[in-house]
């Protein structure tokens, strides 16, 4: 991993980057319609100087830079401005890396079409592996040491010693139960959240979902109440963390809500893809089942169970021009409510960001208004209001 100081400043340098796009968006007009089915601004007529990665919702766009910052191993600044912490119209200032990066842009997407057709198989994290100058000479050491294995693979080797039906059986199980699990159909929760854009300051965040996919989360930020909703179709942020002051969620994203809804309500999981695939692996030393949930033979989501069968991890993976881009979300701290295990700790981590909520009180199959999971209002608009 990282060292800490090099995780702080990527932050910083997202923060800068947050609020940037406030007064650009309300100047410009939204694209047609994407993912939710409504227009969603995209990075070419919302940013001022995308020249290769365009029409694009800007939720990808930030996937995309995230994907650069993981690959190379650096922070954002690496290839911009370093004014950009102060000033964040400076993202847009042209530097010989950016332009460097442009080339490998238009490299990759040559090596792709002219010899996986089309596939995104070759990235920049194929070459670059987290350094920024790819190594050309073979590693002994690689060779002869111990293999290391990244669980979070979209591709890895199918067991069979059990089938998706049991792990998932045993998981409602280890959960209370399926009749159980039905009956727990709505909730509030209050606790913490802290991450990149509190500077890792925890701040008091108010939680409330309801069955069978709907969940809202309202983080109380120092400068203003940032909310994330997903009403079970769509998704948006805004708050003052966006990058834009209504973030609507597309793709891999609004799949990571509809994700994290099912982890909330899980009782409907076995029918949630229409194919399975199983694999085990371990994380951090304990051995782990991998349930992959599939849709149109494409991997959508990697489920992670540990041996008391309880969901310890989930990825996913957003689609962006550069590649496929994971997010990580690791659950942890099961406690009973209502009969029913709930965990009451998450770390969700992403190639631009880490964030971590925890519970402190969960109140279960309380009455949760529809209003709560309406389309929250944009930022900007609230601000001045
Ligand atoms: C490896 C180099 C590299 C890294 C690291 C990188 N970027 Fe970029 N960034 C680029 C390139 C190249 C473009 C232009 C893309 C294009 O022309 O399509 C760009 C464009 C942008 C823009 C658009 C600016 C404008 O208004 O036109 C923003 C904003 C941005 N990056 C933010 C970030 C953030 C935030 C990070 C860190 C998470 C980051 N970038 C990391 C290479 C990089
Ligand atoms: C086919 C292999 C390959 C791919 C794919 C690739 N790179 Fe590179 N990249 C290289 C090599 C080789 C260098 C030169 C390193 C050196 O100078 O030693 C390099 C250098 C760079 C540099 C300059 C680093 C510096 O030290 O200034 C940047 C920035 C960069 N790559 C960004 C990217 C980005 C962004 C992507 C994905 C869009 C990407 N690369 C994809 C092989 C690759």
């Amino acid at each position: 991993m990282k060292v800490g100081s090099r995780r702080v400043f990527v932050g910083a340098a997202v923060l800068a980057f947050v609020a940037l796009l406030g007064t650009a968006i309300s100047a410009r007009q939204a694209a047609p319609a994407q993912g939710a089915g409504e227009p969603v601004p995209t990075s070419d007529n919302t940013l001022k100087n995308v020249q290769l990665l365009k029409g694009i919702p800007i939720d990808t766009f930030f996937e995309s830079m995230g994907m650069f910052a993981n690959a190379l191993g650096v922070d954002c600044t690496f290839c911009h401005d370093s004014n950009a912490y102060f000033d964040k119209s400076a993202f847009a200032n042209p530097t010989p890396r950016i332009m460097r990066a442009r080339q490998m842009i238009v490299m990759m997407n040559a090596l792709n079409k002219q010899y996986f057709g089309g596939q995104p198989r070759v990235t920049c994290f194929t070459c670059h592996q987290g350094t920024m100058q790819p190594r050309d000479e073979p590693n002994l050491a690689l060779q002869y040491g111990e293999p290391v294995e990244d669980p979070n693979s979209r591709n890895f080797p199918a067991f069979t010693g059990v089938t998706a039906e049991q792990v998932l059986d045993k998981y409602l199980q280890a959960l209370g139960g399926a009749d159980r699990v039905a009956k727990f159909t709505s909730y509030t929760a209050k606790g913490t959240y802290e991450g990149f854009d509190t500077a890792f300051d925890k701040r008091p965040v108010e939680i409330a979902g309801r069955a069978p996919a709907q969940q809202t989360m309202l983080v109380h930020m120092s400068n203003g109440d940032s909310v994330r909703t997903f009403d079970g179709q769509s998704g948006w942020w805004a708050g003052p963390d966006t990058p834009i002051p209504l973030l609507t969620l597309t793709a891999g994203n609004l799949e990571g809500a509809r994700l994290d809804a099912l982890i909330a309500f899980p009782a409907g999981i076995k029918q949630a893809y229409s194919q399975w695939k199983v694999g085990r692996t371990d994380i951090e030393g304990r051995e782990v089942r991998i349930v992959q949930g599939l849709r149109d033979g494409q991997p959508q989501a990697n489920f992670y169970f540990d041996s008391t069968g309880l969901v310890v991890r989930v990825v996913r993976w957003a689609r962006t021009p550069v590649g496929f881009v994971p997010t990580q979300v690791d659950y942890s701290d099961y406690r009973d409510v209502a009969g029913v295990k709930v965990p009451f700790k998450r770390t969700v981590s992403q190639t631009y960001m880490q964030m971590t909520v925890e519970f402190t009180d969960v109140q279960p199959n309380v009455q949760v208004p529809a209003s709560r999971f309406a389309k929250p209002t944009p930022w900007e608009t609230k601000r001045m209001g």
